[in-house]
């Protein structure tokens, strides 16, 4: 039993899209979030740069207490969950890749064709190739960076016509050329869209990296007996506290009938 929080992060509301996967598997744990907003988006930026603010915020967390962090970022899990998990080696420390190049493993066959969409520094990383190449080499795997998504979820454009524009800008050349039949969202704000790109594109079969990190964080939890048993509030800081994010957390999490907390935190580097 430890009744520690679990600690989660991205660069802004991204991350909360695993939240209620996170609650709804594990209703008795509760959350600290950290997103930031005032820094958001990491994915164009230099990979050194992300690395400190990922180095910080992890240290933010581990310093409240958590008992486990989960990288709900794609962006920082490509370059920086290894040097993490070593800087930070008295917890575990899950990175959203890894799960989610399992699931594409285990769920496509050679027939299928993958295509990933991610933040430039994912993308450039090519590690969600190199993950599911790696479990299976019969898998054609094709990447694509989609940068303009994040400013646009960020505010608040989910549902619109500049986002169904942006949809298409992108997807309508990349699904075609390279027949693609499965989509891994490949960056946290990305199922924020989900519906629009399934619309847009409604034989495509979506695979979503915010679902399948659950399964991780739940093992980990039952191997090392991490249970919690007294639950309560979840807290969730930004470093912009801005209504959009708060109204964004009320929506992502409405079912989740958790208590919730709200804190800005700025923080300088
Ligand atoms: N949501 C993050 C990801 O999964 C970061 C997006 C960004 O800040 O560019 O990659």
């Amino acid at each position: 039993m430890d009744n520690r929080p679990i600690g989660v992060f991205d660069s802004g509301l991204g991350g909360l899209t695993c939240v209620p996967h996170v609650l709804a598997q594990m209703p008795q744990e509760k959350i600290i979030y950290f997103g930031d907003t005032a820094r958001t988006p990491y994915g164009s930026k230099a990979e050194s740069t992300v690395k400190n603010f990922a180095r910080q915020i992890t240290g933010f967390l581990v310093d409240q207490g958590v008992k486990m962090i989960i990288i709900a970022c794609n962006t920082v899990s490509s370059i920086c969950r290894d040097e993490l998990q070593e800087r930070f080696p008295d917890i575990p420390v899950v990175g959203i890749i890894e799960p989610a190049a399992e699931k594409v493993a285990h769920s496509c066959s050679s027939e299928n064709r993958v295509g990933v969409i991610g933040t430039k520094v994912t993308i450039g990383s090519g590690i969600y190739k190199e993950m599911i190449r790696e479990k299976r080499d019969d898998i054609e795997v094709f990447e694509m960076a989609t940068p303009a998504f994040v400013p646009l979820i960020e505010e608040g454009f989910t549902r619109s016509d500049i986002m169904d524009l942006t949809i298409q800008y992108y997807l309508d050349d990349f699904i075609l050329e390279n027949r693609i039949d499965t989509l891994v969202l490949g960056c946290t704000h990305y199922p924020l869209i989900r519906d629009s790109i399934t619309r847009l594109y409604p034989n495509l079969r979506i695979i979503n990296p915010s679902e399948e990190i659950v399964s991780s964080v739940s093992d980990i939890i039952g191997e090392k007996e991490m249970m919690s048993e007294e639950g309560g509030e979840n807290i969730f800081y930004a470093s912009d506290l801005s209504e959009n994010f708060v109204n964004m957390i009320e929506t992502i999490c409405s079912e989740t009938q958790s208590k919730m907390e709200f804190k800005n935190l700025e923080l300088d580097l």
